[in-house]
């Protein structure tokens, strides 16, 4: 059976003619012998692939959430775009094995012919941070833009005016029903709870019969600062004042809003909100996880020499591991939770409600 001009066929249809017509390595243009620039290559092809994919996904979840009304299933959708996003990037890590086959004196065979490019300029990378919504006081290269070509501005320039995910995590976490009607305040209730908590540990450090006065006492000064901690969450005002000092970036609203999610994430309706913020903190794991086994590899390759980009190199990479962190607000509620046992119950009203139908 011979294939029409117009039925689909495999190679056509990938367009392999580029894809498998795109590798093309420096030191072979310069008659130089380096074996391994072929596989440098084709890594940062498939990362930048997976990374293509990956925002293909984000920009669709950010869609669904920057819709006025969200229908269950579309959070639905969501969590499956950001579980899909997790299994890529936990799955490109690994990636970074196959590059480690390649020796750091495999590497200096070609590495002096590519300077000044860098992964500094991979455009996909920097739009993926900034459509997550790293905030410019969390990022660390805050010049990465003089290292792109005007083509590749405009495009960053262009990614900076649309919605990020924070934003619209935030926006739709804003609007979750049931924490406050006019008979409830969620955050009231549970302070009271986590109050009554911390005057039951300082007790129990009274009763303590093995402790030391001074270990007592120590242990009683550092629940009453975790109490200072926790008041400043609860407290709109010196929340707002964390927000100005840079230690908070989610809006109180929301911040109280995923903590209510997290709590009560038994009942059916929260279900699917609690594996979005569940999912959408991995990826931000994940994000980390990524810098840092590509700051590990650096160091391996490049010892402590700066980048080709002129950054400080493997330092600078595992520094972005642990400072640009987006989505901190929503992971560090771990700290915040009580014990099931403990948990205030819910009125019934609102019970009721989050047995049956979902409506922002
Ligand atoms: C031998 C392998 C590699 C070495 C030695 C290396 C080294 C570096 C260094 C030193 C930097 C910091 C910028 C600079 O000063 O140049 C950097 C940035 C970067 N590299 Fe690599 N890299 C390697 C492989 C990869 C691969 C396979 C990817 C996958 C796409 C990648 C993606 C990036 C990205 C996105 C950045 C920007 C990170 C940021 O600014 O937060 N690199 N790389």
């Amino acid at each position: 059976m011979s294939h029409s001009d117009q039925s689909v066929y495999y190679s056509s249809y990938l367009q392999l003619d580029k894809i498998l017509d795109a590798q093309h390595t420096e030191s072979s243009k310069k008659g130089i012998e380096a074996h391994d620039e072929m596989l440098f290559i084709i890594t940062h092809q498939a990362f930048e692939l997976w990374f293509k994919q990956i925002m293909f996904e984000l920009d669709s979840v950010i869609s669904l959430l920057q819709k006025k009304s969200i229908a269950e299933h579309e959070i639905s959708m969501c969590v499956k775009g950001i579980h899909r996003m997790n299994k890529i990037l936990h799955m490109t890590s690994s990636q970074f094995e196959v590059l480690e086959t390649m020796t750091a004196l495999d590497f200096m065979d070609f590495r002096d012919l590519l300077h000044p490019a860098s992964g500094f300029q991979s455009l996909q990378f920097r739009i993926l941070e900034i459509r997550l919504g790293l905030p410019e006081s969390k990022r660390l290269n805050k010049h990465f833009m003089i290292a792109l070509n005007e083509s590749d501005k405009a495009q960053v320039l262009s990614a900076l005016q649309k919605p990020t995910l924070f934003d619209s995590v935030q926006q739709w976490l804003e609007n979750t029903p049931f924490i406050e009607t006019d008979k409830y305040k969620f955050w009231h209730e549970y302070k009271l709870a986590v109050m009554q908590t911390f005057e039951k540990d300082r007790h129990d450090i009274v009763q303590h019969d093995i402790l030391s006065a001074e270990e007592k006492e120590q242990r009683i000064q550092s629940i009453y600062q975790a109490e200072s901690s926790f008041n400043s969450l609860f407290d709109n005002s010196s929340y707002q004042e964390l927000i100005q000092k840079g230690e908070r970036f989610l809006s109180h609203k929301a911040t109280m809003a995923a903590l209510f999610i997290n709590l009560y994430r038994s009942f059916p309706l929260l279900q699917k909100p609690f594996e979005l913020i569940h999912e959408i903190s991995t990826f931000d794991e994940n994000m980390s996880l990524w810098r840092y086994r590509h700051s590990v590899m650096t160091a391996k390759m490049i010892g402590s020499r700066i980048g080709t980009g002129g950054s400080s190199g493997s330092h600078y990479l595992a520094m972005t591991a642990m400072k640009q962190r987006i989505f901190n607000d929503i992971t560090s509620l771990s700290g915040m939770l009580l014990s099931r046992r403990t948990l205030p119950d819910l009125p019934a009203d609102i019970i009721k409600q989050l047995q049956f139908t979902f409506e922002q």
